[in-house]
């Protein structure tokens, strides 16, 4: 694993937004697995600008996303197929076809299944990346005993409820449940870059960059067994969980 330790947020996020760049420039036909969340936001706006100055291309890309809620339509604000296109797809020149957002709404089952389905016919994705909760879950796979390797229905913790219902008018608005790419389908991505800030994320982030366990209860662990995985996060939070470059 790798840490990039970034002036502030948005230097974190050209960091991070260069490693994506390069993956594209590189092999114009990546398979990109996205993330949504506040963290990546900066990720996109910056992917966009260099799109618009001619510098980097999505019309051949793929992507696929971690995850989506449980009841929520595409056309709801808060799905994070709507985030998708609000905040990244709508802006840039990637096929709308050869982008997915799990179906939120009907058999969640079966759009879990239909969710692996999609890992396992793309590839496993090029360059997959990641925000990271404040519990320590990567997509939706919560902190727990147990981790499923594939896609899947999750039962979203409080601590996970309560973080997102900022999004949200009210806590009660929350879905409880989502669907998520599984742990064993984003460690089978050939790179890894998470992106974290905040100090809402230190307990996470102390886990994952300050000692070396691996452990369900913070599912962020499991990427120290990756081999080309890339944390990339900034001062603030460095500080706060007592790393010095
Ligand atoms: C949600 C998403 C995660 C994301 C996390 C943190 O739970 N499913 O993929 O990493 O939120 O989001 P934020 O970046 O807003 O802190």
């Amino acid at each position: 694993m790798r840490l990039i330790c970034a002036k502030n947020y948005q230097d974190m996020s050209r960091k991070a937004a260069n490693l994506i760049s390069a993956q594209v420039i590189l092999c114009p036909e990546s398979v990109l697995g996205l993330a949504t969340g506040s963290t990546p936001i900066g990720i996109y706006r910056q992917l966009i600008s260099w799109y618009e100055k001619g510098d980097v291309d999505f019309s051949k890309a793929v992507s696929i996303n971690l995850d989506e809620y449980c009841g929520l339509s595409p056309r709801d604000p808060q799905s994070y197929s709507c985030f998708m296109h609000q905040n990244f797809f709508d802006h840039i020149n990637i096929d709308k076809k050869n982008t997915f957002v799990a179906s939120g709404m009907g058999d969640f089952e079966a759009n879990a299944r239909e969710l692996e389905e999609k890992v396992r016919e793309g590839g496993a994705a090029d360059l997959q990346l990641l925000g990271i909760g404040n519990n320590g879950h990567i997509a939706f796979n919560e902190a727990s005993d147990h981790l499923i390797a594939v896609a899947h229905t999750e039962k979203l913790t409080e601590s996970t409820i309560n973080a997102n219902a900022r999004f949200f008018e009210k806590k009660e608005d929350v879905p409880t449940m989502a669907i998520t790419m599984g742990m064993g389908d984003i460690l089978a991505a050939k790179k890894v870059v998470l992106a974290a800030t905040g100090l809402a994320k230190v307990p996470a982030i102390k886990g994952l960059i300050m000692d070396d366990v691996i452990t369900t209860q913070n599912p962020s662990t499991m990427l120290k067994m990756h081999e080309d995985a890339v944390v990339v996060i900034d001062r603030e939070l460095a500080d706060a969980v007592g790393y010095r470059a």
